[in-house]
Formats: C-alpha cells, sequence, structure tokens
C-alpha cells in the first residue's frame, strides 16, 4: 500500500528562486521581473500587491507555470514548475471565457478535464453549485456578451474554485465588483480557503482587501526591474469580521504602514522620472535657402 508522505511545513510549499523574466528580443530585452524571490508556504493565503504595469500578472503566470523564467526556477513542493497544471487553478484579470459557451458550459469545459471521471449527475450538481457560489444561477445560459464585467468575473472565479486546486492563484479576482459582491465573495474565497486548505496567493491593489484576507501582504516594487520587497505580516485573529476591522488598532497601523509605504514607492518613482536627464538629439536644419515659387505651390496644396 502506498503512503502519500505530507509535505513538510516549514518549507516553502510554493517558491520563486532568483527569478527574472524579460520580454522581447536579448539585444532589447528589459527584466520586467528581476531576481525576485518569494515563499508561500503550505495553506498560507498571501497578498501581492502593487502599482498597475509592475509586474503582478506576469509573476500570476510564472506561478502558474504559463510563462517561464528568463533565469531562475519556479517550484512547487520541491519540483520544478514547466507548465500548468490542475493543481495550480489560476483566474485570469482578463476573465478569458470562451465566447460561444453559456456560463455553465465554459465551467463545465474546465470541470470535465479535471474530474472526467464524474457522472453527468455529479458534473451538473457539481457546476450548478459553483454557479450559484457566485449568484449567477438566473445567468446560468447566458453567453459572456450577455452579462456585465462583474458577471463575467464571477464566472471566471466560479470556473477556477470549480476546478479545486490545490493552489489559487487569483489575479485581482474582485476588481470588477461592487462593494456587496465583493465583500460576499471575499467571504467565500475565505471559506473555501479554510475550510479546504488551500494555498492562495492573491493579487489585489485595495489595501483593506489585502488585510482582511491575507497572512502576508507582499509589495511588489515599481517595474521595470520589479521585485518583491519585505512582506508585512498579518496577525489579526481570524475570523476577521470586517464591520469591526476598521476599528481594530493592528488594522489601523497596517493600513497606515502599507499605504505610506505605497505613496512612498510612487513619489520616489516620479522623482526619479522627473530628475532623469534627457540628452537631445543634436539636429540641425539642412537648408535655410528661402522656399522656391514651386515649391510654395507643392506645400500649400
Ligand atoms: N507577453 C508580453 N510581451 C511583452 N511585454 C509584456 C508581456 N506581458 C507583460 N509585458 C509587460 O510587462 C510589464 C508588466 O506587465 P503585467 O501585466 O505583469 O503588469 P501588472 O502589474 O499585472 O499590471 P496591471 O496592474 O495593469 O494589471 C508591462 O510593462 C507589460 O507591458
Ligand atoms: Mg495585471
Amino acid at each position: 500500500m502506498s503512503t502519500i508522505t505530507p509535505f513538510p511545513t516549514s518549507a516553502p510549499f510554493l517558491a520563486l528562486n532568483d527569478v527574472s523574466v524579460g520580454f522581447g528580443p536579448e539585444n532589447k530585452r528589459v527584466n520586467v521581473l528581476e531576481n525576485t524571490n518569494l515563499e508561500v508556504k503550505e495553506n498560507e493565503f498571501v497578498a501581492i500587491i502593487g502599482f498597475s504595469g509592475s509586474g503582478k500578472s506576469t509573476l500570476v503566470s510564472l506561478l502558474a507555470g504559463l510563462q517561464r523564467p528568463t533565469t531562475g526556477t519556479v517550484t512547487m513542493a520541491g519540483e520544478i514548475v514547466t507548465r500548468p497544471g490542475p493543481r495550480r487553478g489560476v483566474m485570469f484579470q482578463s476573465y478569458s471565457l470562451l465566447p460561444w459557451l453559456s456560463v455553465y458550459r465554459n465551467i463545465e469545459l474546465a470541470v470535465k478535464q479535471v474530474f472526467p471521471k464524474k457522472s453527468k449527475v455529479e458534473l451538473r450538481e457539481h457546476i450548478e453549485h459553483y454557479i450559484e457560489m457566485v449568484h449567477l444561477t438566473p445567468a446560468r445560459d447566458k453567453k459572456p456578451h450577455e452579462l456585465s464585467g462583474g458577471m463575467r468575473q464571477r464566472v471566471s472565479l466560479a470556473r477556477t474554485l470549480s476546478m479545486q486546486p490545490e493552489v489559487l492563484l487569483l489575479d485581482e479576482p474582485l476588481s470588477a465588483l461592487d462593494a456587496l459582491n465583493r465583500a460576499v465573495l471575499q467571504d467565500e474565497i475565505l471559506q473555501i480557503w479554510e475550510q479546504q486548505k488551500k494555498t492562495v496567493v492573491i493579487i489585489t491593489n485595495d489595501v483593506d482587501e489585502a488585510i482582511l484576507m491575507a497572512d502576508r501582504i507582499i509589495p511588489l516594487t515599481m517595474g521595470p526591474r520589479a521585485n518583491l520587497d519585505t512582506a508585512f505580516p498579518v496577525g489579526l485573529e481570524r475570523p476577521r469580521d470586517r464591520r469591526t476591522l476598521t476599528e481594530n488598532p493592528e488594522y489601523k497601523f497596517l493600513k497606515t504602514e502599507i499605504t505610506s509605504y505605497l505613496v512612498g514607492m510612487n513619489r520616489t518613482a516620479n522623482e526619479s522620472r522627473d530628475s532623469r536627464i534627457v540628452t537631445m538629439p543634436e539636429v540641425s536644419p539642412r537648408d535655410f535657402n528661402p522656399v522656391s515659387k514651386n515649391d510654395r505651390s507643392v506645400r500649400s496644396r
């Protein structure tokens, strides 16, 4: 009988090891991420926060195995990640739903790949459970173009959750939602994480969301050559109650710390942009001769 050895809890479950990644031809390449390191423990909930264009989605693609690092390695449970796989579920920022399929069919396509042995009835129950979780039962048979942005985002979240991966990689999963839906789905994600012992990496630009949900908040520095900076640990007791959280002194402290950090990073980036010395090309007019009659007629046409 084979026995499964649990992964040692002290070792990183998911890691970026000195990862650099750049796009384009080698002679023109600028690294988006440079010498980036990340260690996520099993069952940990990590939030990554950073400015637009700094490389957050690139980081998610690396962790998912969709993007290969230029140098360095990505590892999960000690093994090098070389391709996407069902153990890591990724929710894309762009939703990436198939436009010709309904909400139900979009989710079905993913579920069938991961659970090919489910019977028809099991499959239907499974899919409907996740559609209900994101409150889209009335829109079950609608196509993506018939849904709002927030509804599409919810389908995409349901699809990722329905595959029940060990690791959830969520790229700004709730950014298009109104406050009410956002709060409901934050709770759903937290519940799934707690009950089903998932490992979560969530990208967010919302400091409150990060504090409410995460064990650690890691800032990504401004790109290019972005890097993950020192994490802010969130020691707040769980379950966290959003109604009383804002009164909690630790919450207030963290919010101020993280916001000041982000404001400081933005200011530094602006200053370095302003103080950059720009060398103008040496240009001189070729010819100062008055324009001839013929030329004038051509130009005025
Ligand atoms: N496939 C690609 N080819 C070329 N450049 C790319 C590619 N993917 C990303 N980039 C560049 O890498 C940088 C980081 O992009 P990325 O999408 O990771 O940023 P982000 O932090 O997720 O931004 P946002 O907050 O707007 O989603 C950008 O300058 C982007 O133009
Ligand atoms: Mg992004």
